[in-house]
């Protein structure tokens, strides 16, 4: 929706890994002008059409839509992204078809390195619905000691300070600095920061944090890839269930 130059790049990169997966993908890019109805007219659309077993809205969408309305109506057995409150409600209980790309992509880096989150301190940095509530969740449903800090939280640092594992997803560029961080914790950096120079940067100061950190996550190169791979994961995962179903 409209010309969002970082959701372009997110989709360009998700067409491109599809392509690399053979999954056949179909854009819909609408202008900024789109009302609410042609939007919601295309995902029934979409909802009804056979060949479409994953369909996704990247966000953020122009401010005189709402967002709400737009995930409510995506139907829940197409919704790759783990939005609709039918599967967030799924994954609340630890019972779930799909789950969110980011936080199932950090969870699947930090099983792949080794790393057991079962009675580690575990701090999440942001509570947003699409990383950090459900970040929270699968460290829990992994036995982590979770806690979640937000732009309120009285003592960030001493907070971070604690943290076996710590997963930053503010969208502040470098908030969290290597003074904050526990020798030998796990670093994980969510966040996507252009600044004003053009450079991409995290949520974490990674030069100072990697001389404490045992693991750490750059930014590009981290997370980023991992979500576009769960998202893969999760399309394919619909179309078993609806090549099932048929
Ligand atoms: N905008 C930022 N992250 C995401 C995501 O994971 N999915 C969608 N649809 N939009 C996003």
């Amino acid at each position: 929706m409209g010309d969002d130059p970082a959701s372009r790049i997110y989709v360009n990169n998700k067409k491109k890994a599809c392509e690399y997966c053979g999954i056949e993908s179909f854009e819909y890019a609408m202008p900024a002008e789109t009302t609410h109805e042609e939007l919601m007219a295309l995902i029934e659309k979409l909802n009804n059409d056979d060949r479409v077993d994953g369909i996704l809205c990247q966000l953020p969408i122009p401010k005189h839509l709402d967002e709400k309305a737009v995930i409510n109506a995506i139907r829940p057995d197409k919704d790759v992204d783990a939005f609709h409150p039918a599967n967030v409600g799924k994954i609340m209980i630890g019972d779930y078809d799909f789950l969110p790309c980011t936080p199932a992509g950090v969870m699947e880096l930090i099983k792949e390195s080794g790393i057991d989150i079962s009675g580690k301190e575990c701090v999440v940095i942001g509570r947003s619905n699409i990383v950090g509530k459900p970040m929270a969740m699968l460290l829990l449903h992994a036995h982590g000691t979770v806690t979640i800090c937000h732009s309120r939280t009285k003592d960030l640092a001493e907070t971070v300070r604690r943290a076996d594992v710590v997963v930053a997803a503010v969208g502040v560029p470098e908030l969290i600095k290597g003074d904050m961080i526990k020798e030998g914790a796990v670093v994980i950096d969510v966040g996507m920061n252009r600044l004003a120079d053009k450079k991409l940067v995290g949520d974490v100061e990674f030069e100072s944090a990697a001389k404490k950190a045992s693991a750490i996550t750059p930014v590009p190169g981290g997370v980023g890839p991992m979500t576009i791979a769960m998202l893969m994961k999760n399309t394919v995962k619909a179309a078993l269930v609806h090549s099932e179903n048929k």
